[in-house]
This record gives C-alpha cells, sequence and structure tokens, in this order.
C-alpha cells in the first residue's frame, strides 16, 4: 500500500477537511471494522483467544512501528496513565530533583508536581529559546540528585520535534530514567525507542495512530522494568504461581494469599482489564495500515503537507510559529494571526464554519493556530484550509 491508498481508509476526509491529528485524529475504517468484528464475535463467543490475539497483535504492531520488541510493549490506554504508571513507579525522596521543560503538556508534568511537593523534591525547569528547548540546556540541570527527566519528542503547541539522543545518552551515563511522552510523533514522524534512548515512551492511540480513544502503549526498557516496581497489581501483571492461572482456579486448595511474583519486562506495567482485547484489536488493525503504508513514506508526505501549509501562511503574510529546519519538524504547524490568542480563536471559529477543522493551542507563551497535517490528507485539503482562511484575514 502506498500513502495514495491511505486516504480511502479515512472517509472521514470526505466530509470535512479535517487538519486536527494533533488532537483527536480520525479513526480508520481498518479500525473500525476490526472493532466490529470483534463485538459481532462476543455476541456468541465471549471468552476466546481472541482477547489474547488482539493484545498480541497491538504489542507487536506498536513494536514494529517504534523498532523494538514485544516484550518491550506495555499496552496502556492513554498517554497520561502512561505517564503517571512511569512516575509513580520512580522513589523521589526530599532533596531530589526531576528535570524536565516549560512547554510540556500539563499531562507530562501533573504526575511529578503533587509527587515532588508531598516529597520535598524540586521540578527543574528547562526554558525555551524562541519556542525551542537545547538538549543541553536540560543536560545542564542534571545533578547527582535527579531521579528523572521527563519531557515530550514533539511539543504540542509549536510542533517542535526535538533531538532526544543527547539527552537519552546523558541519561544513560548518570543512570536517571528518562520518560519521554512521544504521542505527538508517533504515527506521523518515524521514531525510534531504542535510538531515543528513553527509558519509558508513552503514546496513545486517538491522535496521529489513527486508533479510538483508550487506546495506546507505552514502550519500556528492559533496564527500567528490571529496576522498578507499578504500586498496582493484578493478576496479568504476576506470573502465575502454579503452572497457569488456569491450573490456580481449577485447583481447591489454591490459597490466594501468597506471594505473586511481578513478570519481567514491560507486562508488569500493564494495568486493567485482560479480557478487554476490544481497543487492542482497533489498535492493531491501525497500525497496521501505518506499517503497510511505510512510517517513511507517511513521514514523507504529512511533512511536504506540512511544508504546504507553512508556505501558504507565510504567502498570507502571517507568522509561523513552527521552527522550520528540517530536524525539528513534525506534522504539527503552527500559525499567528497578529490578533493575539482572541484573534486566533476567531479564526479556528471561521474555519470551522467553512468546514475545515484545525485548533488553538498556547503553552508558556508559545502557540497559536495549530494545523496538523497527516498522510491521508492531501493537497486540496490545504488549498481549501488556505481558501478558507484567506477572507477571515480580510474581516
Ligand atoms: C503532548 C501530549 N501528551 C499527552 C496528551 C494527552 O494524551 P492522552 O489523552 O492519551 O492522555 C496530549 C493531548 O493533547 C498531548 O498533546
Amino acid at each position: 500500500m502506498s500513502t495514495a491508498n491511505l486516504r480511502p481508509a479515512f472517509p472521514g476526509v470526505g466530509r470535512r477537511t479535517f487538519l486536527d491529528s494533533a488532537s483527536i485524529g480520525l479513526v480508520s475504517t481498518a479500525a473500525r471494522d476490526a472493532i466490529a468484528a470483534f463485538l459481532a464475535r462476543a455476541e456468541h463467543d465471549p471468552q476466546g483467544a481472541h482477547h489474547g490475539d488482539a493484545f498480541a497483535r497491538a504489542r507487536a504492531a506498536a513494536a514494529a512501528l517504534i523498532g523494538a520488541t514485544p516484550e518491550t510493549i506495555a499496552l496502556i490506554p492513554s498517554t497520561s496513565l502512561a505517564l503517571n504508571i512511569a512516575a509513580d513507579a520512580i522513589p523521589l525522596a526530599a532533596g531530589d530533583n526531576v528535570v524536565t521543560t516549560d512547554l510540556e503538556f500539563m499531562s507530562v508534568v501533573v504526575p511529578w508536581v503533587e509527587k515532588a511537593r508531598v516529597a520535598g523534591a524540586e521540578i527543574r525547569v528547562a526554558r525555551h529559546r524562541d519556542g525551542r528547548i537545547a538538549p543541553d540546556d536540560v543536560i545542564a540541570l542534571m545533578d547527582g540528585r535527579t531521579r528523572a527527566v521527563t519531557l515530550s519528542a514533539v511539543q504540542w503547541t509549536n510542533g517542535f520535534r526535538m533531538d532526544v539522543a543527547p539527552i537519552g545518552r546523558a541519561c544513560r551515563d548518570r543512570d536517571v530514567p528518562f520518560v519521554l511522552d512521544a504521542i505527538q510523533q508517533i504515527g506521523v514522524v518515524p521514531f525510534d525507542a531504542v535510538e531515543s534512548g528513553a527509558d519509558f515512551v508513552a503514546c496513545g492511540g486517538h491522535k496521529w495512530l489513527c486508533s479510538p480513544a483508550a487506546t495506546g502503549f507505552a514502550y519500556v526498557s528492559r533496564r527500567f522494568a528490571e529496576r522498578f516496581r507499578p504500586s498496582l497489581s493484578y493478576v496479568p501483571t504476576s506470573r502465575p504461581p502454579l503452572a497457569s492461572w488456569q491450573a490456580s482456579w481449577t485447583d481447591p486448595a489454591y490459597d490466594p494469599i501468597r506471594t505473586y511474583e511481578l513478570k519481567p519486562a514491560a507486562a508488569r506495567f500493564e494495568q486493567g482489564v485482560h479480557h478487554g482485547g476490544l481497543g487492542a484489536t482497533g489498535l492493531a488493525a491501525s497500525l497496521a495500515l501505518l506499517l503497510e503504508a511505510g512510517p517513511a513514506a507517511v513521514w514523507d508526505r504529512a511533512r511536504s503537507l506540512a511544508d504546504r501549509v507553512a508556505g501558504g501562511v507565510a504567502t498570507l503574510g502571517l507568522a509561523v510559529v513552527s521552527p522550520l529546519e528540517p530536524a525539528a519538524r513534525s506534522g504539527i504547524t503552527v500559525f499567528a494571526t497578529g490578533r493575539g490568542p482572541a484573534g486566533d480563536l476567531a479564526v479556528k471559529e471561521g474555519l470551522a464554519a467553512a468546514g475545515v477543522d484545525v485548533n488553538v493551542r498556547y503553552t508558556s507563551g508559545v502557540g497559536g493556530v495549530r494545523v496538523s497535517t497527516h498522510a491521508y490528507n492531501d493537497e486540496d485539503d490545504v488549498d481549501r484550509f488556505l481558501d478558507a482562511l484567506r477572507p477571515l484575514l480580510a474581516a
């Protein structure tokens, strides 16, 4: 399949001009059909192996997309939950510190702020410079009391993509866990978990992965899984104490009060229901679609459309907020209307009335009107957006 064949898998593109994958993206027909088939089966065969099969397919596809192995993938239904699980597992004491940046989506820092307050620890913040975070500014904040570094691969209010590998290396050298939010990168810009050097990578399915909400995964390095324990445990995070769980359930002498050994690797961090393959089956189907199209081809397509957006708004006399150097590009292109946040919101509303979906996002003084281009978009989408934008600027 090429990216040209991707568009038919998203019938939503025929109804509106959808340029908002960075918020909640379109779900593919592949995901819808897989979920429908799963539900149809539940009507007559609710207990089959299809739950486990769906989990296995989702883990394998997620691993293939980020250059990892299925054992390093934990299925976790949101980025925010995954980031919480990581933060919860890492001990923090008085005098310790956690390093982050001032551009982060709140889910990246929320788990740490309260934890640091209770522990008497410090949150150290690398400040952006013109919407960019320099890896060296993050590394410079680390010292012998740094217990974690946590930030995003691609920033949500300007699409800035960061070279996280130097931070990954610095964390390895100092034996500090590196927790990375990659929801705004994976699925549109190729991402290699091992090259990133991150120990824990969180990614929800509902943006660039074209999957339903309440799906997602985390990559968990072997080192992280060996060193840290989740504070919540349930049956699938443990090894069966007998030959299998089935053996335990059918043994009249089984005493449930005993020591349960955690599963090795990423599986120990999964949370939720183990007979709930519904979301996983949708995630697996959309990931298969992206893998078939090819991550490099997906990015080529999305990037050329992002460049068309940037070029188009610049031609209309607007300032592009997103850093435009190729290494910092992502599927997000943000521009300023020059009329402040209220003007940006008015433009968003005007575009919505014309059938074009974009969004407005700001943090720490960085942001504007956010236009997202995925590989299922095309040049006509971008041109319709520009045509709808032109009269709004004259108003
Ligand atoms: C960078 C970033 N992280 C996390 C989230 C939230 O993800 P989830 O809904 O999967 O918790 C968002 C959503 O806007 C985001 O932009």
